[in-house]
């Protein structure tokens, strides 16, 4: 696993996680993102920065090539998103995806009703789990900026623990998975920090 599409490169968590696999792994990055201009001092010998939108399927699609894994950090419609992604990666044979998600798409909160704000995680997270794709999906708590790895996972169908989670622990999980191809394959799993 060495090749890894990044969409949504300018994310928050995005651009932690390419710290991250800039320092602690050798693989090579495409960087995929809207006004790619914000992307500076990108060393090329790592990463190759792509000016695209996730809307634009023939850029998408050619994105993928020759991909081991795509990474999806995005936010917006993400119902529409995600059946681009799905459709791409069959096009091109790509398997393994990495989708951040959020808590509470299946109403596993304890105490807890989103509502129709996450709908868009959770049309999301349906049309993924209806591909026949290698998927991750995560459902990350509320984000915290501490400089701290410290998380437990959650399965689909146990009820969520903990409320928030370090934008850090979310990076790290992100490049155990891209690096490990077997590991929480057609899983969803909740991230958040043990209370
Ligand atoms: N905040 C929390 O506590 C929390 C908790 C759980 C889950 N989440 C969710 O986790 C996800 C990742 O979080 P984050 O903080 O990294 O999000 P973020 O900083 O908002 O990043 C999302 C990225 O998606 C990109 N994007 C949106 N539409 C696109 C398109 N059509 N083509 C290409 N790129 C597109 C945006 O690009 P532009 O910069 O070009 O707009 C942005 O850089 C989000 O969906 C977030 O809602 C958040």
């Amino acid at each position: 696993m060495n090749n890894i599409l990044i969409l949504g490169a300018n994310g928050q968590i995005a651009r932690q996680a390419i710290d991250m696999f800039l320092k602690e792994t050798d693989a090579q990055l495409a960087l995929y993102l809207r006004r790619s201009s914000r992307l500076e001092n990108v060393d090329s010998s790592r990463a190759q920065v792509i000016e695209g939108d996730v809307m634009d399927m023939e850029k998408l699609k050619e994105a993928m090539i020759g991909k081991d894994v795509v990474y999806a950090n995005l936010a917006g419609d993400l119902e529409q998103y995600a059946k681009n992604i799905v459709e791409a990666m069959s096009a091109t044979g790509v398997k393994r995806l990495i989708f951040i998600s959020s808590m509470g798409i299946y109403d596993e909160v304890p105490g807890e009703k989103y509502g129709s704000i996450l709908d868009p995680y959770r049309k999301s997270a349906q049309i993924i789990e209806a591909s026949d794709l290698e998927y991750t999906i995560l459902r990350p708590a509320w984000f915290t900026n501490s400089d701290e790895i410290d998380y437990v996972t959650t399965q689909k169908g146990e009820p969520f623990k903990g409320s928030v989670v370090s934008r850090k622990s979310v990076a790290d999980l992100i490049v155990k998975l891209a690096k490990s191809p077997e590991l929480e394959v057609r899983r969803s799993l909740g991230i958040n920090k043990p209370e």
